[in-house]
């Protein structure tokens, strides 16, 4: 089962001045779900925002919001990315003990369920939590920073992922360092979702963002198996 391209802008990208505009400049450029990055300072070298800035986001757009959640631990925090409006919540595989209880907690809050692995993470971490996921995502940076240079060792991962899938509802998402350069490698190896901050959030606003996204999504497109 093939699913559709989807292009998630990661916010981290974008002028935090004007994070609400910026947020609706890429979905009137056509960006299908927004990436928000949070980050705790601990789990990853960088901080972002909370839950109170995802909740001031969420009237802007009726668009997914896919929050990504960098931070240990997150258990105590899902539901209030959940009452903020979030649609997706992931958490990282390599941030506590015990990922099948995350994963139940953050389904019982009504919300779809992500994991995501950093690059030397294996996707066996998955294997036994495949009818708890709604999406895997495939870190192809160390997560903490934007504009980063995409790791090539995570491509046969994102294979191996592709395939473990199969035919179950589950998003195959790649995050870091996806440009049009290198997004077609990602694409070709299964992944339908693609994260892009800084190849996104570049030039002088909607009209600009407009071409990225669809770049990104031409080359996606073309690349896929
Ligand atoms: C990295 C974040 C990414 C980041 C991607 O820790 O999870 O979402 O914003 O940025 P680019 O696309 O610039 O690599
Ligand atoms: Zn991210």
């Amino acid at each position: 089962m093939s699913r559709p391209v989807r292009i998630a802008p990661s916010i981290l990208a974008s002028n935090f001045s004007k994070l609400g505009q910026e947020v609706t400049d890429v979905i009137e450029a056509g960006a299908d779900w927004v990436h928000l990055d949070v980050m705790d300072g601990h789990f990853v070298p960088n901080i972002t925002f909370g839950p109170d800035v995802v909740k001031s986001l969420r009237p802007l757009t009726k668009a997914v919001f896919d929050c990504h959640l960098m931070i240990t631990p997150a258990d105590p925090y899902l539901e209030a990315f959940a009452k903020a409006g979030a649609d997706i919540i992931t958490v990282h595989a390599e941030a506590g003990p015990h990922l099948n209880r995350s994963l139940q907690a953050i389904r019982a809050l009504g919300k779809k369920a992500g994991v995501a692995i950093n690059p030397a993470t294996p996707e066996s971490s998955v294997e036994y939590l495949l009818e708890q996921i709604d999406l895997i995502l495939v870190m192809t940076v160390n997560p903490g920073f934007g504009g980063q240079k995409y790791i090539d060792a995570t491509t046969e991962k994102i294979r191996r992922v592709h395939k473990m899938i199969g035919d179950r509802p589950i998003e195959l998402e790649v995050d870091g360092g996806i440009m049009a350069e290198t997004i077609g490698i990602p694409s070709g190896a299964g992944a339908n979702v693609f994260v892009a901050g800084s190849a996104i959030y570049k030039g002088a606003g909607l009209a600009d963002y407009r071409a990225n996204i669809a770049r990104l999504r031409d080359v996606a497109e073309k690349a896929r198996g």
